[in-house]
């Protein structure tokens, strides 16, 4: 049976649809790039906006056709919005025939077994575990030079406008010794970066009545882990952002100077009603922290713009901040109401129109900074990993693309016919592009 897999939402999607494409695999399912060829769909679908509910629906009124030339061909459909609506997905397209929440993908690969035998049957696996659910992993020959490896699933925090602790239940910490497992046995296979991966990576560990260890002490062991190369996480909240945390980026060798430091508004009053728990002026604080331990860090951020109740002047005090700490780059968003979250009881709203002006003005002031950041880096050594040739080959010269340790993307011009993919340059930083930088290897 061949399968067709799309994935939208964060980077613990991503990671839980590697899972599941590694485990059908191994298990004789063939992945296909095609839709026509596929006997079954799998969405693994987000929620956090309205519009990613949106694109679901759409795009399983439009699998659905497929069914008319091949009457066997049905849908599995996972992630944040089957875990928010759930069966409706059954009574809306009757060609879906398993449902799934993040706690249940572990059972989809026997689930689809039983449905391979049974034609009738409908599974649904939404149930929240009181545990991380440990899953066991089928890793192909060759892996590439990166990996994501989750070490919570869920989040406690109920930020006001935020659908996912709903979406993805309360935090659980996975146990230190299986991530540790886990990450040696990357590295053994020739894995040389690890991101670390959950909804709140700084409150590691504090779901365990002391009986785990802090996040800061787990960075360090992954850290010692021979043959590792880099390591990096996200994501984290400032309000939980320790001094320990704060120090290990002075310390640890593999820890990139990169950080992904959600903002999400620079009022303090907006902040307040968000439920974030700091303000502008305790952010600004720890960028300052962070940056005299480690000057370099590259820093990243998400922003809402036409939280209910933000004014011209809420909405000035985010650009004020934006550009007291000048952000590498910045993931920015149009408040967005959620089903069931406090702040979709809030009001005044503010409109369509408003949102699309404020974020126009954001994102342009975020285009200068990240122009400026990135035109600090010429001129500058870095490390470079290459991950993939290059999109864009100019002519008679190939084309290398990676990351700095900061994250940035570096397209590096080097003649060779060897496969670079995995290997770490050091290359000297020519020109920086709108959204990248270019580089040459220092021989
Ligand atoms: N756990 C992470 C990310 C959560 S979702 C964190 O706490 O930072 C990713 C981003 O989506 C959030 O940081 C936020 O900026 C945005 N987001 C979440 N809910 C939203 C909503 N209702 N409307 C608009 N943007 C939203
Ligand atoms: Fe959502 Fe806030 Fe949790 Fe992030 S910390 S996932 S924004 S509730
Ligand atoms: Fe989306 Fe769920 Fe991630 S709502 S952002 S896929 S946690």
């Amino acid at each position: 049976m061949k399968y067709h897999i799309l994935t939208f939402g964060c980077q613990m999607n991503v990671a839980d649809s590697g899972w599941l494409d590694r485990s059908l695999t191994s298990m004789g399912y063939e992945k296909t790039p095609d839709e026509d060829q596929a006997d079954f769909f799998i969405v693994n679908t987000c929620s956090v906006r309205e519009k990613p509910e949106q694109k679901v629906y759409s795009l399983l009124g439009r699998l659905k056709e497929f069914q008319e030339k091949k009457p066997w061909v049905f849908a599995c459909v996972g992630g944040c919005v089957a875990q928010q609506v759930g069966n409706f997905f059954f009574q809306r397209f009757p060609f879906v025939r398993l449902v799934f929440g993040t706690d249940g993908l572990a059972m989809v690969p026997a689930a689809l077994q039983r449905l391979e035998k049974d034609e009738h049957l409908k599974i649904s696996l939404l149930d929240f575990q009181d545990l991380y659910p440990e899953r066991t992993n089928h890793w192909p020959d060759k892996l590439g030079p990166q990996a994501f490896v989750n070490i919570m699933q869920g989040c406690d925090n109920f930020c006001a406008y935020c659908i996912v602790p709903y979406t993805r239940g309360r935090q659980k910490s996975r146990s230190s010794a299986e991530i540790l497992r886990e990450c040696r046995e990357l590295v053994d296979r020739g894995v040389k970066e690890i991101t670390l991966l959950g909804q709140n990576v700084n409150s590691y560990g504090q779901d365990k009545d002391g009986q785990e260890i802090s996040f800061a002490r787990l960075l360090r062991e992954v850290d010692r882990i021979n043959d590792l190369k880099r390591l990096r996480f996200t994501t984290s909240h400032p309000k939980d952002m320790s001094p320990e945390v704060i120090k290990v980026f002075g310390e640890l060798e593999t820890l990139c100077p990169q950080l992904h430091l959600p903002l999400q508004s620079g009022s303090d009053d907006i902040l307040k009603s968000m439920g974030r728990k700091y303000t502008s002026s305790k952010y600004l604080d720890l960028v300052e922290a962070l940056r005299s331990v480690c000057p370099d860090l590259a820093l990243t951020t998400d922003l809402i713009v036409g939280f209910p109740g933000e004014t011209d002047t809420d909405f000035q005090q985010t650009l004020n901040v934006m550009n007291k700490v000048g952000f590498d780059s910045c993931f920015s968003f149009k408040y967005s109401d959620r089903p069931g979250v406090r702040s979709s009881l809030m009001q005044p709203k503010v409109s369509e129109q408003e949102k699309t002006l404020r974020l126009d003005i954001l994102q342009q002031l975020q285009e200068e900074w990240t122009r400026k950041r990135l035109e600090s880096r010429v001129g500058r050594k870095d490390l470079v990993l290459i991950e993939a040739p290059s999109k864009m080959q100019k002519a008679g010269t190939r084309s290398w693309k990676g990351r700095d340790l900061g994250g940035r993307v570096v397209n590096v011009g080097l003649d060779s016919s060897d496969d670079l993919t995995g290997k770490i340059l050091e290359v000297a930083v020519i020109r920086a592009k709108k959204h990248s930088l270019e580089g040459e290897v220092i021989r």
